[in-house]
């Protein structure tokens, strides 16, 4: 949540902060703000609430001059978007982007009012700029030590990039839940929250981990741990490439991430099958093989569209591999005492490794005894993958729209090849993890196959795009693919829309069904069709306005619509079926002309609790 970039340079740095900004909006967009220190040694401080388009636009308006700087998108936790409220804040000489919540704020603010500040914004970033202040001004120590000195009082998460008027030439960064990393140039060094930022100029990474604190001059690095020792922290090459982070000829960022899933799913599985019909993930070691071999139980925990992909793979852990599963929102997971069953595996799925709630349920998970803990994880230098005891990568390549495409279908591709891994360890030659291994193979060609109906599903988002209300129905594991489907809609084009299992329409929800309320329903060709079709023709009988995505034949009068799509093997079709709803959900987004990359109130990466 939020995108902080920092950067102490050789070339003039405004036009450095506002590309290396805007590439961070994902993180965050009600409102952005940059400070340099000019030449004549002048806080110059623009924000403006919007986009960072409209930072831009005011920066470009006025001639800054500088070379060392911070910007900021934010998305709002204490305050109301407004100017005031925008970063970077100032407390006199001292500079502040921040991101992270101070759970303590209220009580520093009382205090520091005592002491004469007077604040002009309802932020908690605003209370770390006068303590920063006032502790420097209190015994005069180095701007390290008061970092140190401000930090301990402070109860919550910050990522946080200072500077200091009084010595401009340093950043300093320092780390605690969110993540930071340096950039290094030639001569010139750069901080921001996430890579994509920098990427236009380097490719050289440090990642800071919690606790550091590090001072970033144009030709010095010196990174300090939370015993404050000085620490050296690995140099890596990033092999993202630049343009990786741009739309191409798409119009939007989702709209590419649903086109590139047939490449993603390949490079998921890449390497991985084996022809002697093992899965092998290099990430994971011997240990790891133990571990599963011994799990007995498996505790699956994520948020939002990670959640509903645990939620696939619960149909396919008990079906297939005969281990019971459990799937749990992060937040609720930590928020109650847990009964862990016997010899339990943890997983955490998560697009980002960054999202709060679900790192620390991680955290709380490992005071309650289980197995072990496995995280399947989209970026490899996030906090879940360093935190966790193994991990596997989805290999869905860099994600920037706000709504989750390839990551999800990603992550079901790990998760299925697991469950076939974990087959295997308990059972030689099984059948059933032989027939996984076949029809992973066949499942790219099968997602190229189901893009192609893209003008299909155009013409039925064309019609539906003025409905107020949609209803989501699936049975079985095409029922949190129903989940995904009303997730994707309501979040990209704000109509409202709910999932239930097929079944249970008749225990509520069919009092809702009239002419102006869709129901999309997947019911593919499976053993549980007959059922759907019974729910079918509830739904007509009752006058109801229904859409079935299919595979099966209907050959009765009922007024229906059926989305008639490809064939798919049983295994693979939830992962199948969720490509239609994507699209669905995009061109109802782009019909309505809603902001599809970012929609109102979100944010990419969740890292608030
Ligand atoms: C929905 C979406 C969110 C995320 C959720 C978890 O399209 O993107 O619901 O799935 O915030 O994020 P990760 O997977 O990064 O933990």
């Amino acid at each position: 949540m939020c995108g902080i970039v920092a950067a102490v340079t050789q070339r003039n740095i405004t036009n450095f902060l506002i590309n290396s900004i805007k590439k961070l909006e994902y993180r965050g967009y009600d409102s952005s703000g940059l400070a340099i220190i000019d030449n004549r040694n002048n806080i110059m401080r623009i924000r403006c609430v919007g986009k960072v388009d409209e930072l831009i636009k005011k920066t470009n308006k006025k001639k800054i001059f500088g070379n060392i700087g911070v910007a900021h998108t934010r998305w709002a936790t204490h305050g109301k978007v407004s100017k005031e409220n925008t970063h970077p804040h100032i407390s006199s000489n001292i500079v502040v982007v921040h991101n992270g919540i101070i759970e303590n704020h209220s009580t520093l603010r009382h205090f520091l009012q005592k002491k004469g500040y007077i604040f002009s914004s309802d932020t908690d970033t605003e209370v770390i700029a006068h303590l920063l202040h006032w502790e420097q001004n209190k015994k005069k120590d180095s701007l390290k030590k008061v970092i140190q000195n401000s930090i301990k009082k402070l109860d919550g998460n910050y990522s946080m990039v200072i500077i200091d008027q009084n010595n401009p030439t340093r950043l300093i960064a320092a780390r605690s839940k969110s993540p930071l990393i340096i950039g290094l140039g030639i001569e010139e060094n750069f901080i921001a929250s996430d890579q994509i930022a920098l990427l236009h100029t380097t490719k050289r990474f440090i990642y800071l981990e919690e606790g550091d604190i590090a001072i970033v001059e144009k030709k010095n690095i010196n990174i300090f741990n939370k015993d404050n020792f000085t620490i050296k922290r690995q140099k890596i090459i990033s092999n993202i490439e630049h343009k990786s982070v741009e739309k191409g000829q798409y119009r939007h960022y989702m709209e590419k991430e649903i086109y590139e899933q047939p490449e993603s799913i390949r490079n998921t599985l890449k390497n991985r099958l084996k022809n002697n019909n093992k899965i092998f993930f290099s990430e994971l070691g011997l240990k790891a093989n133990n571990i599963f071999y011994n799990t007995e139980n498996i505790q699956i925990v994520a948020c939002g569209t990670s959640y509903n992909a645990g939620m696939v793979s619960r149909y396919w852990f008990e079906s297939l591999a005969n281990i019971p599963c459990n799937v749990e929102i992060a937040s609720e997971f930590s928020s109650r005492k847990l009964i862990v069953r016997k010899k339990s595996l943890l997983i955490t799925l998560s697009q980002s490794g960054e999202t709060a709630d679900t790192l620390s349920a991680l955290r709380y998970s490992k005071k309650l005894g289980y197995l072990g803990n496995l995280t399947i994880c989209n970026m490899e230098s996030s906090s879940l993958v360093k935190e966790s005891d193994f991990y596997i990568l989805t290999k869905a390549g860099l994600e920037i729209g706000v709504a989750s495409t390839k990551s999800f279908t990603t992550q079901l591709t790990v998760l299925l090849m697991l469950v076939a891994k974990i087959i295997n360890l308990k059972q030689e030659n099984n059948d059933i993890s032989k027939k996984i291994i076949e029809t992973l193979n066949i499942l790219p060609i099968r997602i190229e196959e189901i893009l192609k109906k893209n003008t299909l599903i155009k013409n039925i988002a064309n019609i539906l795009a003025n409905k107020k209300n949609m209803l989501f129905l699936g049975r079985g594991n095409q029922y949190p693919i129903a989940m995904e489907g009303a997730l994707k809609l309501k979040e990209i084009s704000y109509i409202h829309a709910e999932a239930y299992q097929s079944g249970e329409l008749k225990h509520g929800p069919l009092a809702l069904i009239d002419k102006n309320i869709p129901v999309i329903m997947i019911a593919p060709k499976n053993s549980l069709f007959e059922k759907n079709k019974k729910n079918i023709k509830e739904i007509c009988s009752r006058g109801g306005l229904i859409y079935v995505f299919s595979n099966q034949e209907f050959d009765y009068e009922d007024n229906i619509n059926v989305i008639k799509l490809p064939y798919v093997e049983e295994l693979i079709a939830p992962i199948f079926y969720i490509i239609p709803l994507q699209l669905l959900a995009y061109y109802i987004a782009l019909k309505k002309g809603t902001d599809i990359d970012q929609p109102r109130h979100l944010a990419k990466s969740v890292t608030v609790e």
